[in-house]
């Protein structure tokens, strides 16, 4: 969660039972950064580091994750318009998982084909290919489902077939508090990817449904959004 997630708070967490964490969104490049930048102008929270601060200043975040927890998989979620600084972030020392944003639907980010409107770009499996290829982390697509226009199964194949490694699915529910169960299952039943499971888990009963859908892991943001949980994930 930008402006929330980083190294003192993933810390606090962890011992919920996570077994990975993610860092970020971090924006990566000059158009991202000024988007970032519009953003915390009007009042809302994000993470903002210039160009030649960012890199150094992840590293550091994953490292401070990885001396106090070894066997957490550390995550970075990232917005470029250029595929070039997310397989540049890749290479940073420890982290094992670079996670392109294509879910963002904050305006400034949006409108210079970032974030969520990544999904109608028609260079979007290149894009997601050139990562695969060249990072030296695993590599993770974070998509928001339900999006208008967009078919979320046609998507979720786009980005298996680009050779990612996870496909992390918010599979929000435009309607209510909840995520959409059988798009969630749809989109598992119909891939290989390994499909982490996001939208309004608040209780283990969630967890549980999750699974059974057929996710490979699930993802938590707001539920800790006090640096705490009040259930335990420790089963699972
Ligand atoms: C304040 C806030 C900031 C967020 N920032 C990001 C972000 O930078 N990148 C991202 O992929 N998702 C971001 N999200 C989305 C969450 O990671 C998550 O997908 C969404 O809140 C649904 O999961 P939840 O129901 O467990 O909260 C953000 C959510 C919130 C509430």
């Amino acid at each position: 969660m930008a402006g929330i997630t980083d190294a003192e708070f993933l810390n606090k967490v962890i011992p919920y039972g996570f077994d990975a964490v993610t860092l970020g969104g971090y924006s990566l490049d000059e158009k991202t950064i000024e988007a970032s930048q519009k953003i915390i102008e009007r009042g809302r929270k994000e993470f903002h580091f210039e160009l030649e601060e960012i890199i150094p200043h992840m590293e550091s975040e994953v490292n401070k994750i990885k001396e106090i927890h070894p066997d957490v998989s550390v995550s970075a979620n990232v917005r470029s318009i250029n595929p070039e600084p997310i397989i540049e972030a890749s290479k940073i020392k420890n982290l094992d998982i670079i996670e392109l944003n294509c879910h963002c639907r904050q305006e400034e980010i949006t409108s210079i084909g970032c974030g969520q409107e990544m999904l109608k770009r028609t260079d979007l499996a290149d894009f997601i290919s050139q990562i695969a290829d060249n990072a030296e982390s695993e590599v993770s697509v974070k998509i928001r489902a339900n999006v208008g226009g967009i078919d979320t199964l046609e998507i979720a194949k786009t980005i298996e077939d680009a050779g990612a490694d996870y496909l992390h699915l918010d599979a929000m529910d435009p309607n209510v508090f909840d995520a959409d169960w059988k798009l969630l299952e749809n989109v598992c039943k119909n891939t290989d990817i390994r499909v982490i499971g996001n939208n309004s888990i608040d209780s283990a009963d969630k967890i549980k449904k999750m699974y059974l859908c057929g996710v490979y892991g699930f993802s938590i943001a707001r539920a800790i959004i006090s640096g705490t949980l009040n259930f335990d994930i420790s089963n699972f």
